[in-house]
């Protein structure tokens, strides 16, 4: 009979950008995420510019970069869907009476620095802003669900992008740490989880949204990386020190990837993906950099502009746990094999055991097992599961319902591969929140379509609908789920 631990923190997860809404109400002013257009699967989203001169242009998210001159800007024929959202901000009694009906322990949102740092480097903070977090936070703790609160969730103030650079700037430490204990000590009792960084190593592929880069050169991504590893180090210091009881999480991306051939090169290949996102943790969590981190920088000879204090508190100040985000697995090889998904890294291929979704992205039934063993057998840190789930194009049924069996039978076969990293390997694993409990936009296409939710918003592609909320057929289920502790999954 599965028994999830007594105290399992069963949850949903969001972040601001694309749920929260009212981009330029209660004194908050935008990110760099607020100039992001809509896009598809074929078509990848755009971030808009213009120039001194009135030019205007947009980019690629993830491959391109501004040139000089040229600032974030918003274009009048496009549409941008971070400005509404699922507009949690004017629905958060609603949704929160929501979470609390499915029996959630646990709820994951992000704040947004600029509503509660309008310019990111504000010496006092947006009363407004705090207010409202405050609210949402007093409204779960009327029902006994515990916040977990991502600090940065790929909206960097856009400020701050067009004044630093960004994350470039070892300045935005200290902007970080004034944000982070602002919060912190506002929210003392309130708030006992905290993320620094959304999927801190997807800075290597999107400098623009992860770090609010506006241009960068490879060595700029790697001093970005130091200085938000560092940030992360002190907020986990202040935590400490305002309140011994919060916990504090770094967040990683993190999608088992297999070999697809014996070949011993793909091997390598696999072997190279890994720790290109892996020494995020080994810095986070484990407190050093690798060997061979500080050995590629030297063979390029970059110095990391750093401190011996950075090292310190490095070693320090570590995470106290390790949740990451994972929705199935790839595969890698060096050989032409069919490709599975066109927005991928180069050299993923589709992997012929598994099936996927309309977007390419695999359902595979023990990829949270594997994830879980990886990583535990690393770091030997509490594990947190705080994104996991499948995104599809559901359809609202005539009796105002979703029928998504496909949903509920990829979060059993998830949830009994968590259940096994548990009872077979004894990995202590704090909690799960399934990724975008109630539908909100694509962080990667910014569609509606891409659902993922237990919850259905009436908001199509282009922010129209009247943003009413319906209970999926996946909503029952996984209420029954968390009120039996797991159990029910016995039964399948
Ligand atoms: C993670 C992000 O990468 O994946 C989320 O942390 C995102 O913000 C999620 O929404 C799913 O990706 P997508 O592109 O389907 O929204």
């Amino acid at each position: 009979m599965p028994e999830f631990p007594e105290n399992f923190l069963w949850g949903g997860a969001t972040a601001a950008c694309q749920y929260e809404g009212a981009w330029n109400e209660g004194g908050r002013k935008p990110s760099c995420y607020d100039y992001l257009t809509n896009g598809s699967h074929q078509k990848m989203r755009t971030a808009t510019w213009k120039d001194s001169e009135g030019r205007e242009g947009f980019y690629n998210q993830y491959f391109e970069q501004f040139e000089e001159g040229q600032i974030p800007a918003l274009h009048l024929d496009r549409y941008y869907p971070s400005h509404q959202s699922t507009d949690f901000y004017h629905h958060w009694k609603e949704d929160i009476a929501l979470m609390a009906e499915l029996g959630f322990k646990c709820f994951r949102l992000s704040i947004s620095w600029s509503r509660i740092f309008p310019e990111g480097d504000d010496m006092k903070p947006n009363e407004e802003g705090l207010q409202f977090y405050e609210n949402v936070f007093k409204e779960c703790s009327k029902y006994g669900i515990e916040p977990l609160v991502t600090l940065q969730h790929f909206d960097v103030p856009v400020s701050l992008a067009i004044r630093y650079n960004g994350w470039a700037d070892r300045r935005l430490i200290d902007f970080f740490e004034r944000y982070a204990r602002t919060v912190m000590e506002r929210y003392k009792g309130l708030v006992k989880y905290y993320l620094t960084f959304n999927e801190i190593n997807s800075l290597e592929h999107t400098g623009y949204v992860t770090g609010g880069l506006l241009h960068h050169t490879k060595e700029d991504l790697w001093q970005a990386a130091h200085n938000q590893l560092v940030a992360s180090a002190k907020a986990v210091k202040a935590a400490h020190e305002i309140d011994p009881a919060i916990m504090v999480g770094m967040m990683l991306a993190y999608e088992p990837i297999y070999a697809a051939t014996c070949d011993p090169k793909d091997q390598l290949l696999l072997m190279e993906r890994n720790r290109s996102r892996l020494w995020f943790a080994d810095v986070q969590v484990g407190g050093f950099y690798p060997a061979w981190r500080k050995r590629l920088y030297q063979k390029h000879g970059f110095q990391l502009n750093d401190t011996p204090e950075d090292y310190e508190l490095l070693q320090d100040y570590s995470a106290d746990f390790l949740s990451f985000s994972c929705y199935g697995s790839s595969a890698v090889t060096t050989h032409e094999m069919e490709v599975g998904n066109a927005n991928a890294m180069p050299n993923t291929v589709k992997n012929p055991y598994l099936e996927t979704n309309a977007w390419g992205w695999s359902i595979d039934p023990d990829v949270l097992r594997i994830a879980l063993n990886q990583l535990y057998d690393r770091y030997h840190k509490p594990l947190w599961v705080v994104e996991n789930g499948l995104g599809w194009s559901d359809e609202l049924s005539e009796d105002r319902h979703v029928h998504d069996s496909y949903r509920i039978s990829y979060l059993k076969k998830n949830l009994s591969s968590l259940y096994q990293a548990i009872d077979e390997d004894a990995i202590p694993v704090l909690g799960y929140t399934v990724w975008g409990w109630i539908d909100l936009v694509s962080a990667g296409t910014g569609e509606m379509k891409k659902r993922y939710g237990l919850v259905y918003v009436d908001m199509d592609d282009l922010g129209q609908g009247t943003l009413n909320r319906y209970r999926k057929d996946s909503f029952d289920w996984y209420r029954d789920l968390i009120a039996s502790n797991g159990k029910i999954l016995d039964n399948e």
